[in-house]
C-alpha cells in the first residue's frame, strides 16, 4: 500500500464525500417514499450485485415505507476498465415480481448496456411497474436511451470508485465516490 490510510490514499481523488452521498441519499428516499407511499405493499428494490451494496443499505434506510429487498446478480465488466457489452445474469431474485411494482438499484449507468438488458428482461416478468434509481449516471456515454427515475449524480466520463465500485475487485469499502488517478500501483 502506497501511504499508510487506504481510505485517503494519495493516488484517489474525492468526487463525492461521505456527508455530500449522503446528503443526497436522504433527498432520493424522501422522493421514493413519497412516489410509492401508497403502494408500499407491493413495493421490491431490486439490487444489482455487486456495485449496489452499499448504496442500496443507505438508501432503503432512507425510504420511510414497509418495502421488501432482492437481489439480481450481473456482471459486464470482468476485471477490465471497460464494458464488454456481454451482459451475464449471475444470480436472479428469489421471489417473483409478477404483479408487484420494481424499482432497481443501481451504483451506475456508464453505457446503459446493463439497464438496457435488465430491464427488458423485468418487464416480460408481469410487474405492475419497473422504475430506476441509480447513485451515478455518464450522461455522455449513455446512449441506451435508458431513463433513470431516481438519479443521485451525474458525472463525467471519469472511471469511479468507492461506495460500492471496484477495480479489479478493490476499493468498494471506500466511504465515497473517487476517481483513481493511476492505475498503475
Ligand atoms: C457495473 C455497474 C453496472 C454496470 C454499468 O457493474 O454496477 O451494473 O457496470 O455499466 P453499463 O451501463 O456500461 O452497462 P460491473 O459489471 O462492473 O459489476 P459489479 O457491479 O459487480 O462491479
Amino acid at each position: 500500500m502506497a501511504s499508510e490510510s487506504f481510505f485517503t490514499d494519495d493516488n484517489i481523488e474525492v468526487m463525492f464525500d461521505a456527508e455530500t452521498l449522503q446528503a443526497r441519499i436522504v433527498e432520493l428516499g424522501a422522493a421514493i417514499a413519497r412516489d410509492y407511499q401508497d403502494d408500499a405493499d407491493d413495493l421490491v428494490l431490486i439490487g444489482i450485485l455487486k456495485g449496489c451494496f452499499v448504496f442500496l443499505a443507505d438508501l432503503v434506510r432512507a425510504v420511510d415505507l414497509p418495502l421488501a429487498v432482492d437481489f439480481i446478480g450481473l456482471s459486464s465488466y470482468g476485471d477490465s476498465t471497460e464494458s464488454s457489452g456481454v451482459v451475464r445474469l449471475t444470480t436472479d431474485v428469489s421471489k417473483s415480481i409478477e404483479g408487484r411494482h420494481v424499482l432497481v438499484v443501481e451504483d451506475i449507468v456508464d453505457t446503459g448496456l446493463t439497464m438496457n438488458y435488465l430491464l427488458e428482461n423485468l418487464r416480460t416478468r408481469g410487474p405492475k411497474s419497473v422504475k430506476l434509481c441509480s447513485l451515478l449516471e455518464k450522461p455522455d456515454k449513455n446512449t441506451s436511451g435508458i431513463k433513470i427515475d431516481y438519479l443521485g449524480f451525474s458525472i463525467p466520463d471519469k472511471f469511479v470508485i468507492g461506495y460500492g465500485l471496484d477495480y479489479a475487485e478493490r476499493y468498494r469499502n471506500l466511504p465515497y465516490v473517487g476517481v483513481l488517478k493511476s492505475t498503475d500501483g
